[in-house]
């Protein structure tokens, strides 16, 4: 019978459940195979009192040692299940839990966006070319005399000079695109009236980075171009514009300007929408800002493209995207938007 007990405590010890089956239930037979009531332990007490009585003592102790062996390692087996169950938990790939945070739109692109989805409203399509631009698609298509400043390396980053005959001294000269009017030229080269399109991208210009100026920033061109196109098509337009784009309260005036790719030429001004036309230091004083340059478009520069000016007119305008960010959201500094600081962009998290 001693034998029989220390074989049992072997087989007890070296006892274990797999996780492959339902553990709590191994747990639960290996209890009852040892200690229920019909189990080993119970049956080797009926034998033990059987037993002679000078083996008794040494019986007797070493069946309780079984027992306490068999007890010890149901608890054992216990705390493992319970251990192991709460990791399952944890492990529940169905719980609830917290979103990790979401980026957000770059406050350029949201207006950028914004500026896409008005003028789409009323059938412009974008149109996009490259930031690295020669010199007749951004100045001599545009009807830029040979002598203007735009022309000059103080405002324009050049890449390096080709030869063409188009331009007024022979020389090609291939420059980072000054703006994004050079995308008119390639969509008139390409294509017959209606043209309607407007076209969002980054310019250069070689300016000294303040607040208020920098030497990377964004522009949106609009072109239009059909039968019958008149200056009353391109004010309504920009009126349209005005009030999608900062309220239906917004009132607008144009004041004659100047562009060699325009005429006549305005620059477009907006009722303050800070406080709302009264005068604050915002619009210095004047109740008005400036936000935008247009005109019709000069019948050399359709010509230039290969559109009967005689058949077509067109309008156009051009506006810096930075600037309409800064006066819809308040902004006081340029150099925000090229910082990435996450202070200043997570301002924008709620706006698409
Ligand atoms: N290209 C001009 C600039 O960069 C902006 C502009 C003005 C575009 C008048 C136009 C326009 O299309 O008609 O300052």
């Amino acid at each position: 019978m001693k034998e029989k007990i220390q074989q049992y405590i072997r087989d007890i010890q070296e006892t274990t459940i797999d996780n492959i089956h339902d553990q709590a239930a191994q747990v639960e037979m290996f209890r009852v195979k040892y200690l229920g009531k019909k189990g080993i332990i119970s049956q080797l007490f009926d034998e033990f009192k059987a037993a002679p009585s000078d083996q008794k003592r040494e019986l007797g102790q070493i069946l309780n040692q079984l027992k306490n062996v068999a007890q010890q390692k149901v608890e054992e087996f216990k705390n493992l299940v319970e251990q192991q169950s709460d990791t399952a938990v944890s492990a529940d790939l169905t719980r609830p839990t917290d979103f990790s945070a979401l980026g957000s739109r770059h406050p350029l692109s949201v207006v950028m966006n914004e500026i896409t989805d008005i003028f789409g409203r009323i059938g412009f399509t974008v149109a996009e070319s490259g930031e690295i631009e020669d010199d007749w698609h951004l100045f001599s298509a545009l009807n830029f005399p040979p002598d203007h400043p735009a022309r000059d390396m103080q405002d324009t980053f050049f890449v390096q000079k080709e030869t063409d005959p188009r331009t007024p001294s022979g020389a090609q000269e291939i420059a980072l695109r000054t703006h994004t009017s050079s995308v008119q030229v390639r969509v008139m080269e390409h294509s017959k009236p209606p043209i309607r399109i407007i076209a969002p991208g980054r310019v250069f210009r070689n300016e000294a980075i303040s607040a208020r100026a920098h030497c990377i920033f964004h522009q949106v061109e609009a072109l239009y171009v059909d039968r019958h196109v008149t200056f009353a098509d391109l004010k309504q337009t920009l009126l349209y514009f005005a009030k999608e784009m900062f309220g239906s309260q917004t009132k607008m005036r144009l004041r004659p300007s100047y562009f060699p790719f325009t005429e006549p030429s305005a620059e477009m001004d907006i009722s303050c929408n800070i406080c709302g036309g009264k005068g604050c230091n915002i619009c210095k004083g004047t109740g008005w800002l400036e936000i935008l340059g247009c005109g019709m478009v000069d019948p050399n520069v359709l010509e230039s493209c290969g559109i009967d000016s005689k058949q077509y007119s067109g309008f156009a305008l051009g506006m810096g995207v930075e600037r309409m960010a800064m006066l819809k959201y308040q902004i006081r500094d340029l150099r925000l938007y090229f910082e990435n600081d996450l202070r200043f962009l997570s301002q924008f998290d709620n706006i698409i």
